[in-house]
């Protein structure tokens, strides 16, 4: 989400600046660009070359250096920003943010920046509560800043209450959260089956299968966080569904979830179908418990509806359908002759070959096949990572 975003971290002087190195690292780690724009009274907090190592770009604190000749300029610095990020943002800059004052690079650049802005305030307690601040921070809010409220506790005055910047991880979480709301996947109704199915033999014996159905859930979870509305279909799992998933449906038979499938599928922009559906299930299912004691009981079987088929029946072109295939041999072929069969936008394939893929794992190793039949393999990842490149092609097929 975060890869080759260009990230603008303004800091201006505040004994919190001692945390931004952390913060830098983060979103280095997980792929931004960063680059540092200090006011000249934050340099006393946090040092240039620190900041400039974590950032691995120098930083860049006066529009002009006369040692050098070097001129930097404001307006590129606040154009190439995909997000500028004040912070820690002192109640002095605050104020002059406010009232357009440019008397500093980082000022000239904040009043030239195009990006949405994020503020996370710190000061100590007093001057957080005085009526300006508040003042202020309505005044930047109003004009669609986001803020980033700092928090209470020890502060570097030895008091104790709000004015603390809030913690690097945190804002760290806050940005992602950001990114994650631009992304196209943003109010998408999205449709997840997901675990296995019983098939009832008799009142207290089924045929099952040992998925956990933690790929599924992974996946409803990575896509609630993303923003879309999620209708995930579960056959019966231990796991617990993530409350920002919009409606959960258990389901026990293949035949349950197909019809909670279908039902819903024509009001759903993408659906994803990860679960281990019984092929078969019994076709005469006992009233009483099958007793031993007289002959071996044979088992009559049925198949059952391919809930993944029928949806690619249905499908429109404005709908993405994604299956499943759990595959031991001809892996390829047997997914691309899947994928063209059930009408498919893209297959994700596992091989029982790979060892700590598929069923009961943490983790999986999978291999993507869209409509262009161009096999993307992947490293064994756990499943949360798995969802995470499952979503992005996803994304780059909407
Ligand atoms: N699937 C489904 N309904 C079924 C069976 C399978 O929706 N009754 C879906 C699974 O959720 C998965 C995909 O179909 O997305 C692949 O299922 P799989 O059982 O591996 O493939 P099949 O097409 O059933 O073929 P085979 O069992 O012969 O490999």
């Amino acid at each position: 989400m975060l890869k080759a975003k260009n990230i603008l971290i303004g800091i201006s002087g505040s004994i919190a600046a001692y945390k931004i190195p952390i913060l830098v690292r983060l979103l280095r780690k997980a792929g931004a660009n960063v680059q540092i724009i200090m006011s000249e009274s934050a340099t006393d907090f946090v040092t240039p070359l620190t900041l400039s190592t974590v950032s691995n770009r120098p930083v860049s604190i006066k529009a002009f250096d006369k040692n050098t000749g070097e001129w930097d300029s404001h307006v590129e610095l606040g154009r190439w920003a995909d997000l500028f990020i004040m912070a820690p943002l002192s109640a002095n800059t605050m104020a002059k943010m406010v009232a357009g004052i440019a008397d500093n690079h980082l000022l000239t650049t904040y009043l030239s920046a195009r990006s949405d802005v994020m503020f996370a305030p710190a000061m100590d307690l007093d001057m957080y509560k005085h009526p300006s601040t508040s003042r202020n921070i309505e005044q930047l809010k109003s004009w669609g800043h986001i803020l980033i409220e700092p928090t209470e506790g020890e502060l570097a005055s030895g008091l104790c209450g709000m004015g603390r910047m809030e913690e690097p991880e945190i804002i760290f979480d806050r940005i992602e959260q950001y990114f994650d709301q631009q992304s196209k996947l943003k109010g998408k109704k999205i449709l997840i089956s997901a675990g296995p199915t019983y098939e009832a033999i008799d009142p207290v014996r089924f045929i099952g299968n040992h998925s956990s159905g933690k790929m599924g859930y992974a996946l409803a979870e990575e896509l609630a966080n993303k923003g879309a509305e999620v209708y995930l279909v579960s056959g019966p799992v231990a796991l617990q569904a993530a409350n920002n998933i919009a409606k959960v449906v258990n389901v026990t038979s293949a035949e349950e979830m197909f019809d909670a499938c279908n039902s819903i599928f024509d009001q759903m922009d993408i659906a994803i179908m990860s679960a281990a559906v019984a092929d078969f299930a019994s076709a005469n299912i006992a009233e009483q418990k099958i007793k031993k004691g007289g002959s071996v009981p044979s088992i009559e079987l049925k198949p059952t509806k391919d809930i993944l088929f029928s949806l690619g029946e249905n499908k429109t072109d404005k709908q993405l359908l994604i299956g499943f295939a759990l595959e031991t041999n001809n892996e390829i072929e047997n997914a691309i002759s899947k994928l063209e069969r059930k009408n498919l936008d893209l297959i994700v394939l596992n091989s029982m070959q790979d060892k700590g893929a598929g069923f009961g794992h943490s983790t999986n190793q999978i291999t993507l096949i869209d409509k262009q039949k161009h096999p993307q393999s992947f490293e064994l990842k756990s499943k949360t990572e798995v969802a995470k490149d499952i979503i992005d092609k996803i994304e780059s097929l909407i």
